[in-house]
């Protein structure tokens, strides 16, 4: 068993206890962070006289070497470590001989786990806008393309009033740009660096904190080493913006998977993205929409997890917090698979236009604008509302919609009823007419503003 420590034990650590106490199995993820955190730390004990050239070209050459290994695979991380700090120094050793053994000079594996962490994370974090970049442009594309697309909207799952895809699409786009910039204000939060904190109260070396953080991509290091080797709220905060946008993924299964219903049929997933049943030959499953809906709460588990591991230990670092991986990691990479499923489903998937028009003219989706053609000749709205009620009530004794009510039983419920009522409640006239900033007639904008914040984020 290779351990760092062991000087002041006389017996070997019980097997069971060795099993239980080991984060190699899931700490290895952080091993390329942990090379590069080393390397900056030496680079800077170097600079401040406490480490010698030689040495810190020794554990340099050796940490690259050992990367090249791992990387090409010569190297497994696997073995009787404890963790990839004990996995990455006991090799280095073994390579380089006594610079090794002073890589920890001025470092705990508090501040130097708290690292690795969070340079782990920011990465992810990096990776995981990106995906919602390249969502984010599926979905834009889906505006595009159907500005003309009608389809009813709901509430209450009740066909409310028309709108247009494009129209729908759009308030997806607006939730993923808020998960994107959740995890941009979260990445700014975090950008701190821990090292330098030591085990919690810093060193009697004379480390330069500030060339450390710059070389690592930081703002600058932590104001306070206690904090700087117990804060985990990065990682709460990363989980509950991936647990807010895997609700928003869910939302949008859900729906695709009405959508795809026999019920509804406004879409037709692709053959690449559903699924048959072994028994049922007619059927196409939309398996992908449902996984989504359904790893949501795993992500949501993490997140809890994440707040109860934290919520009761006392500063500064405890070992509870090795907690904070296993969990994160897998919401992590299910989050950003989700994300990049739902890409790939958006794209590939074909939606029926007249099948999803049809069902907006059913419904009576236009009786807010019949209402208001009265309005607008002068009644007010309250009673305007009791007339089409009427009239609706009508249509649904005689089987037909609004549209085809003759204008005599109009008539019968108004005087202000002309022919011109049939253009004020056609589809056309609803959804485009609807030009409030933000509805669906205001379309052309609302895109034009989704693709401007696309290429801004892009180009950054
Ligand atoms: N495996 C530990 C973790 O993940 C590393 C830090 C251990 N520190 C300690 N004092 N035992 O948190």
């Amino acid at each position: 068993m290779a351990q760092l420590w062991g000087g002041r034990f006389t017996k070997e650590t019980d097997k069971l206890v060795y099993a239980f106490n080991q984060s190699l199995n899931f700490d290895k993820r952080l091993f390329h962070a942990d090379v590069k955190g080393s390397m900056a730390h030496v680079e800077m004990l170097a600079a401040q006289g406490i480490l010698t050239k030689e040495d810190r070209d020794a554990i340099k050459e050796g940490l690259q070497s050992i990367v090249r290994d791992v990387d090409e695979g010569r190297l497994k991380i696997e073995g009787e470590y404890e963790d990839i700090h004990s996995f990455v120094e006991a090799n280095l050793t073994e390579r380089i001989g006594d610079a090794g053994k002073r890589l920890h000079t001025g470092r705990s594996r508090n501040d130097q786990v708290a690292l690795d962490m969070r340079l782990y994370m920011r990465d992810e974090m990096d990776e995981t806008k990106k995906d919602l970049e390249g969502l984010m442009g599926a979905v834009l594309g889906l505006m595009k393309e159907h500005k003309d697309t009608f389809m009813p909207g709901f509430t209450h799952l009740q066909k409310a009033q028309p709108v247009t895809l494009a129209h729908h699409m759009g308030a997806y786009f607006e939730m993923f740009k808020r998960d994107y910039e959740r995890i941009t204000s979260i990445r700014t939060r975090m950008n701190v660096c821990p090292l330098g904190s030591g085990a919690l109260a810093g060193t009697t070396y004379p480390l330069d904190r500030e060339m450390t953080a710059s070389l690592l991509g930081f703002d600058g290091p932590c104001e306070n080493s206690m904090d700087g080797v117990s804060d985990r709220d990065y990682v709460i905060e990363f989980l509950d913006a991936l647990s807010i946008l895997m609700m928003h993924l869910s939302r949008l299964s859900e729906e695709i998977i009405l959508w795809n219903s026999n019920e509804y049929r406004f879409i037709e997933l692709d053959d690449t993205y559903a699924t048959g049943s072994s028994i049922m030959p007619q059927k196409k499953n939309p398996d992908i929409a449902e996984l989504i809906r359904g790893k949501t709460g795993r992500v949501y588990g993490a997140l809890m997890q994440m707040l109860t591991t934290m919520k009761g230990i006392p500063l500064a670092y405890d070992k509870d917090m090795q907690e904070d991986k296993e969990m994160s990691f897998d919401a992590v990479d299910t989050a950003r698979g989700c994300i990049t499923l739902m890409e790939g489903m958006l794209k590939t998937s074909t939606f029926h236009k007249k099948r999803m028009e049809e069902s907006a003219q059913h419904g009576f989706t236009n009786a807010t604008d019949a209402a208001d053609y009265l309005v607008k000749k002068g009644m007010p709205f309250r009673d305007a509302h009791g007339v089409i009620g009427r009239l609706v009530l009508t249509c649904l004794e005689k089987g037909i919609k609004l549209d085809d009510l003759p204008l005599s039983d109009y008539k019968k419920e108004s005087a202000l009823f002309e022919e011109d009522i049939y253009e004020a409640i056609s589809m056309k006239t609803c959804v485009e007419r609807r030009l409030t900033y933000g509805a669906p007639g205001a379309m052309d904008q609302e895109i034009e503003n989704a693709e401007r914040y696309l290429a801004s984020v892009k180009d950054k």
